[in-house]
Formats: C-alpha cells, sequence, structure tokens
C-alpha cells in the first residue's frame, strides 16, 4: 500500500545526508533529495528504512564509482593554461575526460563519435547536454565546436563550476547550469540535445523517467546514448536499452535510428522537422 508523503524524511535528515562526508563537496540541490526521498516513501518503503533507501538510490544517481578530477587543482591548472593555446587546453581536456568512466571510455573514438553524430544531426547552432558530467570538456573534438550555443546542465556543482571556468577561459557560448533535470527539464529551445549515458540511470531513480524528459525536451534532435555492455563490459546490455528506447518513444511520431561505436549505443531521435 503506498504511504502518505508525510512519512518522507524531514529536512534535518535529508540535509545530514547532505553534509556527509561523501556528498559535503558536491553542493547536491536539497531539491533532489526531497524528491528522492518522496518517491521512495510513495513506494512504500517503511520509515524505519527510508534513511537507506535515499542513500542508495543518491548514490547511484551521483556515481562515484565512476571517477572524479581532483576540482581544486583541475581549475588551477586550468587558470595557469594560455587562453589561445589549444594543444595545451586539448591536452587538459583529455586528462579531465580520462577521470570518468563514462568520458574516458569515448577517448579512443572521441573525433568519430562526434563526427558521426553531427553527420547525422547536421548544422546546428545550438546544443543541451543534459546531465553532462564531464562531457563539455569533448567539445575541442566535435566539428565546429565553438560555433554553437552549448548549455550543459548537471546535478554536481564542482563540475558546473569547472564547465564554467572552461567556457570562459576559451570563449566558447556556452554555459553550465546547475538543475536536476528530473524535477525540472530544460524548458530552453534548443536544434538539439545530448543525453548520453544516462537514461538507465534515470529509469532506476524513477520508471517512465525518461521519455517525460523526451517530450519535455524543445529539441529537433535528441542523441541518447548508452553502454552495450555493463561496467566489467563482460555482459552485452543491448537488448535491454533498446527496450528502454522503444518504450520511451512508443507511441510517438519520433522517428529513431541507431549506430554503434566503441560499446556506446547512439540513438538518434528525431522529434521533428
Ligand atoms: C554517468 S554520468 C554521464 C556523464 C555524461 N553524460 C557522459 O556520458 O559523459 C551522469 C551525470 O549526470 C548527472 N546527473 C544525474 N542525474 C541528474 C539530474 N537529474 N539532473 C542533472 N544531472 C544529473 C550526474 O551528476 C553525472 O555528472
Amino acid at each position: 500500500m503506498k504511504q502518505p508523503a508525510s512519512s518522507t524524511l524531514s529536512e534535518k535528515d535529508l540535509l545530514k545526508i547532505l553534509q556527509s562526508r561523501k556528498y559535503r563537496g558536491l553542493g547536491l540541490p536539497l531539491s533532489t533529495l526531497q524528491d528522492i526521498a518522496e518517491k521512495e516513501a510513495l513506494r512504500g518503503i517503511p520509515p524505519k528504512e527510508l534513511e537507506k533507501a535515499v542513500r542508495e538510490k543518491l548514490h547511484q544517481l551521483v556515481a562515484p564509482y565512476l571517477g572524479d578530477p581532483d576540482y581544486a587543482a583541475e581549475s588551477a591548472r586550468l587558470s595557469s593554461l594560455t587562453a589561445g593555446d589549444s594543444t595545451a587546453l586539448r591536452e587538459w581536456c583529455q586528462g579531465v575526460l580520462s577521470c570518468h568512466a563514462s568520458t574516458r571510455e569515448r577517448i579512443p573514438m572521441l573525433a568519430e563519435f562526434y563526427q558521426l553524430i553531427f553527420t547525422q544531426i547536421g548544422t546546428i547552432k545550438s546544443i543541451l547536454d543534459v546531465a553532462c558530467g564531464l562531457n563539455p570538456f569533448s567539445l575541442p573534438w566535435m566539428p565546429d565546436g565553438v560555433s554553437f550555443q552549448y548549455i550543459a546542465y548537471d546535478l554536481h556543482l564542482p563540475r558546473v563550476q569547472l564547465i564554467n571556468q572552461f567556457f570562459k577561459k576559451t570563449g566558447s557560448p556556452g554555459r553550465a547550469i546547475q538543475q536536476d533535470i528530473s524535477i525540472h527539464p530544460p524548458e530552453l529551445e534548443a536544434d538539439a540535445a545530448f543525453f548520453f549515458k544516462e537514461a538507465h540511470r534515470f529509469e532506476a531513480r524513477q520508471r517512465g523517467s525518461s521519455r517525460i524528459l523526451f517530450e519535455r525536451l524543445q529539441v529537433r534532435w535528441i542523441v541518447v546514448t548508452l553502454p552495450a555492455y555493463n561496467l566489467t563490459a563482460q555482459h552485452p546490455m543491448r537488448e535491454r536499452q533498446r527496450a528502454l528506447i522503444e518504450k520511451s518513444v512508443s507511441g510517438t511520431p519520433w522517428i529513431v535510428e541507431d549506430r554503434e561505436i566503441c560499446g556506446e549505443m547512439i540513438f538518434f531521435i528525431r522529434k521533428n522537422g
């Protein structure tokens, strides 16, 4: 039986989680925890087990096991680089990209990965990179990377701050915004949205949430990627990932095509035009 929302955790309990050693430096929004706690309570998790359930969900959401750079050290390194030195900036970007599993796996084929994407979606003026992680540091490998507006969204404040420092340093027309896209899907209109390697976690937080996000995004193209294998690269996940996308677009007039490059499945969802 569903529990009333009143059986959720108190703000004090949620702040205690946010201020724990594991999460204190991340500046996560309190509203994200409130949302997780309310949804877990509605799933019927008994009050005594609620804190544990919220911590587990948060662990999956933030995924510290995927890796992080030392944000303060990288910020200092970035400040010391010369803005016009594209070789040094590329090297710095590659170093940062290598700190997180999602971007590290792409490094051997980064140029090919973006070539494939931009060949499919064509010339664009704006991109929303939702749940961006460290992906905006791939900008130097994107064709005409600095010519379009790049708006990146993530929950993780040190990531958002480093991305904004990078945009400023390189003069890129972009900005990063700290926003929980599950609670507040981006409202900005753009040509395309990137939603890379996150839809399966999104579904774990709330089943059906990818579809809600896809519906809300005001873009012509949604480019969704999902890993073809699990984290140990031992178990193929293609069928499950394809099912997730099929379910998220079923009954819509959207057209979906897919490709795969280096263990990453890429789904091109054409919403219109
Ligand atoms: C697995 S990483 C993927 C990063 C990137 N998309 C890529 O493939 O390189 C997931 C990122 O999504 C962010 N994230 C997860 N849920 C989010 C949400 N609801 N709103 C905004 N960011 C979110 C996490 O903080 C993390 O940086």
